[in-house]
């Protein structure tokens, strides 16, 4: 198996050692600035040892790396700074997505694609159309990490472990995204049994922004180790055929009465990628809610159609 990262950045950078943690057989990693890659894999090959790595890991600002690649995270391109939505990133985003997807079509044209760059929805969207890929194998990376930070912010009021909470967030990667509260549970038992609606009600707010929260600590770039791990959750799904459900940005064709966009809804990940789109009742506010998510991806996605 070949992991192959496009961007070796604060995500890439973070994903490599953690796949290399868990003995990923082979993983490469590639960036346009010079040299940032080479010495990212080099510094995670001098941990190897200690951490009983056995990886192999290289690292080079040539795409020739990619080569032959199983599974491909795409990291690459600008992150937020405070002030700026993940939308703001539209057009720089796009143009090195665009470059990307060509490196994909020439050295790893059967790999299954996860996509991290924002904005997350438009930028799946626009990669399955620049490559032209199967859309079951091109994946957008954001429903674990937005569900996690629900999972985080409930627990935290409760004082449990993150680890006993089940939340899930629906919707796209942005401001409207959809943190659905029927479904969450403490090990099987309903959130609204611990939590009044207006503890509730603030902590969904929280979710939404949180990511800004982070860029707004930061300063010069946004989340990154959350990201990663919720990327090799998704990794670990496909190269073990796990069929496991998560919600993550999957290519619609008709289901939750959405086409040709990526959005965040459940899915089952397995060796082909998406293997199955879950989908749940909705109650007529969340999918009222759902429809305005969806409108803002269109929206953007509506400005990239003059660059396919
Ligand atoms: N090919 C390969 N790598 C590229 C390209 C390209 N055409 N263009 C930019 N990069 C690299 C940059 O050189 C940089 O090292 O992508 C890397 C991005 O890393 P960071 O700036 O550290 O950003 P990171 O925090 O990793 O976030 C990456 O994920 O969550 C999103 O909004 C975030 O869009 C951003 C992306």
């Amino acid at each position: 198996m070949k992991l192959g990262l496009v961007g070796a950045g604060q995500i890439g950078g973070v994903i490599a050692l953690l796949a290399a943690m868990e003995r990923f057989e082979e993983i490469a990693l590639f960036d346009v600035v010079e040299g940032l890659a080479e010495g990212k894999a080099l510094d995670i090959n001098h941990a190897s040892k200690i951490l009983g790595s056995s990886s192999i890991i290289v690292g080079g600002s040539s795409p020739e790396i990619l080569s032959g690649s199983d599974i491909v995270v795409v990291t690459a391109g600008v992150a937020r700074k405070p002030g700026m939505s993940r939308d703001d990133l539209l057009k720089i985003n796009a143009n090195i997505v665009a470059d990307v997807a060509k490196h994909l079509k020439s050295y790893c044209k059967n790999a299954k694609v996860i996509v991290v760059t924002n904005p997350l929805d438009s930028m799946t969207w626009f990669l399955i159309k620049k490559t032209g890929f199967e859309p079951q194998r091109v994946i957008g990376m954001a429903g674990i990490l937005d569900s996690s930070r629900f999972a985080f912010h409930l627990a935290e009021k409760l004082n449990i472990a993150p680890a006993c909470v089940t939340a899930t967030v629906l919707g796209g990667h942005g401001d409207d995204m959809v943190p659905i509260e029927a479904t969450a549970t403490v090990e099987g038992i309903p959130i609204t049994y611990f939590l009044n609606d207006d503890t509730i009600n603030q902590i969904k707010e929280r979710v939404r922004f949180s990511g800004g929260e982070i860029v707004n600590f930061l300063k010069t770039g946004s989340a990154f180790f959350s990201p990663a791990a919720s990327v090799l959750v998704m990794v670990r799904a496909i190269s073990n055929n796990e069929r496991r459900l998560v919600t993550a940005s999957c290519y619609l064709r008709g289901e939750y009465a959405l086409s040709d966009l990526c959005f965040g809804v459940p899915c089952i990940l397995g060796k082909n990628g998406v293997e199955k789109i879950v989908e749940i009742e909705l109650t007529e506010n969340q999918k009222n809610l759902l429809e305005k998510s969806a409108q803002r991806v269109r929206e953007l996605n509506q400005i990239l159609k003059d660059n396919l």
